[in-house]
């Protein structure tokens, strides 16, 4: 098998071939003067491809499609689509009339060309009831237990009942204590966090969350904890947009991270070895 990852994710897809030990495939990808994109694979290929891409930004979705229409025109078989952040992920449900199911319109169309669907740390799981083939959902819990644990974190938070799980399983990996807080959002921009009576007093806390976008929540989260006497306050999410007022929202904490979901330079975690072994375990299923 190889590897073939978009543009969005070669970094990560480069990592996952070295530790697979399979070939490398950068697939050649320009665009035309009026934006619209062409992609090519010059390189043999085998079977079954192990493809890679992030659908972030929108350009890098249209992307995506491509490289599968390529790859079965180059009459590969099984075709596997790991895609590391699923935009459009935080619409999956109608919240106002007239309003259309993003996740499920992208899920439909990831689908279309793919034999299996790798998801990393979904924002919703409801997103994999919409893909009729089979689906994996992975979870940069051990990457992010390690981090927080490099930085000497005691306790580990959500910031929103939402997230409960995800920032459990990371607090049981590290064996320390967990808690949420209450948040409510106000609008796209804006959250309020209710106070909750947590004992942060002198402890060093790793916020965890699936993503941070313009960084508001960790904000809010961090002067909650840092009111209740939290010592050093870390911030680690899987997939880091960082937009808008997010790097001023990150002075707020100690540290931050994100994984390579979304390259870029917070990227200090990575999730290569996650999706190596979950591709392992698929090859000996088989
Ligand atoms: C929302 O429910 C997510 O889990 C994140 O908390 C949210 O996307 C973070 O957004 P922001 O960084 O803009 O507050």
């Amino acid at each position: 098998m190889k590897v073939v990852a978009g543009s969005a994710s070669l970094g990560l897809g480069e990592k996952v071939a070295r530790e697979l030990g399979f070939d490398f495939v950068r697939p050649h990808v320009e665009r035309f003067p009026d934006g619209e994109l062409y992609v090519r694979i010059d390189d043999d290929l085998d079977d079954e491809v192990l493809l890679i891409q992030t659908t972030h930004p929108n350009k890098k979705i249209i992307e995506l499609f491509l490289l599968q229409d390529a790859l079965r025109e180059m009459g590969v078989k099984r075709i596997i689509t790991v895609v590391p952040y699923f935009g459009y992920s935080r619409q999956d449900k109608i919240f106002r009339p007239g309003e259309a199911i993003s996740a499920r319109v992208m899920a439909r169309h990831i689908g279309m060309n793919s034999d299996y669907f790798i998801g990393m740390d979904l924002h919703s799981e409801n997103v994999l009831q919409w893909f009729d083939i089979p689906t994996m959902h992975l979870h940069a819990t051990k990457p992010i237990a390690e981090w927080l644990k490099s930085k000497g974190v005691d306790m580990v938070i959500s910031p929103d009942k939402g997230g409960y799980k995800r920032a459990r399983y990371v607090a049981n990996e590290m064996d320390v204590e967990f808690d949420y807080l209450e948040k409510t959002r106000l609008s796209g921009t804006e959250v309020i966090i209710k106070p909750k009576n947590l004992d942060a007093d002198g402890k060093t806390v790793g916020i965890v969350d699936d993503i941070i976008s313009t960084g508001g929540t960790i904000a809010r989260a961090a002067e909650q904890l840092r009111e209740q006497g939290a010592k050093r306050i870390y911030a680690v999410c899987t997939h880091g947009l960082f937009i808008g007022r997010a790097m001023e929202n990150m002075k707020r904490v100690n540290d931050f991270a994100a994984t390579d979901t979304i390259e870029s330079v917070h990227s200090k975690i990575t999730v290569a070895s996650v999706i190596a072994k979950a591709i392992g375990k698929l090859s000996s299923m088989q």
